[in-house]
């Protein structure tokens, strides 16, 4: 009876770690070519300014954000749609499968602004009591499965999610990191740290 169980269980885990592992490759590439394609590219790397790029981004902070619109922890109506046609077992695949991608570079196109937003990226602002963005997005703001790569991110999205942080429409940053930073940071310095990291 209970050798029979065990052997049972056994196939059973046997039939779990193997069928997923040979669909999943199949599947992520059908939801990027015909679901995220539309916003985000294939390959992540978003051709629309105010879609954020996926590729090269942390495999652990994708799948938090997933989780997170799935749990309606990060509330958006353009990914709503989406996120309909992801199940649970979708989320680590589709994570694993942007960060693999190679991210594009983006340009500075105002140096003079970039050159402020440096400042802000690696010094903060003691007078506002803004912290240097460096010591958790890192040198060149690639990140760590922590703090997610910013580094040639939309400058577009960079301001618009400082925006939601700062007006409390985003409050999925643990520990209010982003939010009490955000909140000392003006317009200004917003587009100018955007110019900055979108260039690196
Ligand atoms: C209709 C457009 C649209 C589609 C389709 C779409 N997204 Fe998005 N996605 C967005 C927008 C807009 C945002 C930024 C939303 C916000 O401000 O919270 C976003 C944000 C994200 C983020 C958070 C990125 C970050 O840097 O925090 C992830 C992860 C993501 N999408 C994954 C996906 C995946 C995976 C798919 C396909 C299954 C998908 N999206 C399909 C528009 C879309
Ligand atoms: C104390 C650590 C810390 C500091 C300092 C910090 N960040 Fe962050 N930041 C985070 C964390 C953690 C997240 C991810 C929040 C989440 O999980 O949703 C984040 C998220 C972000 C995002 C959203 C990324 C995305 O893809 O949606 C932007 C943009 C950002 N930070 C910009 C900045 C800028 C600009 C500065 C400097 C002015 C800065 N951060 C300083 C910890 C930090």
């Amino acid at each position: 009876m209970a050798s029979a169980s065990i052997r049972y269980l056994a196939i059973g885990l046997v039939a779990a770690a193997t069928v997923p592992a040979a669909a999943q490759p199949e599947r992520v590439k059908e939801l990027a070519t015909t679901v995220c394609i539309a916003c985000h590219g294939a390959d992540g790397n978003s051709p629309a300014p105010t879609f954020p790029k996926l590729a090269g981004l942390q495999s652990e902070y994708i799948a938090k954000q997933l989780n997170e619109y799935l749990a309606g922890k990060r509330k958006n109506d353009m990914m709503a749609p989406a996120l309909e046609s992801i199940k649970a077992g979708d989320v680590e695949p589709l994570a694993e499968y942007f960060a693999a991608q190679k991210p594009a570079p983006g340009k500075v196109e105002d140096p003079k602004l970039a050159e402020a937003g440096r400042m802000i990226f690696a010094d903060g602002n003691a007078s506002s009591g803004v912290p240097a963005c460096i010591g958790c997005h890192q040198e060149n703001g690639v990140g760590n499965p922590r703090y997610p790569r910013i580094a040639g991110q939309h400058r577009e999205y960079i301001v618009e999610q400082l925006t939601q942080f700062k007006n409390g429409a985003r409050t999925n940053d643990r520990g209010r990191v982003m939010r009490s930073l955000a909140a000392r940071l003006t317009e200004e310095e917003m587009k100018a740290v955007a110019e900055y990291v979108a260039g690196l």
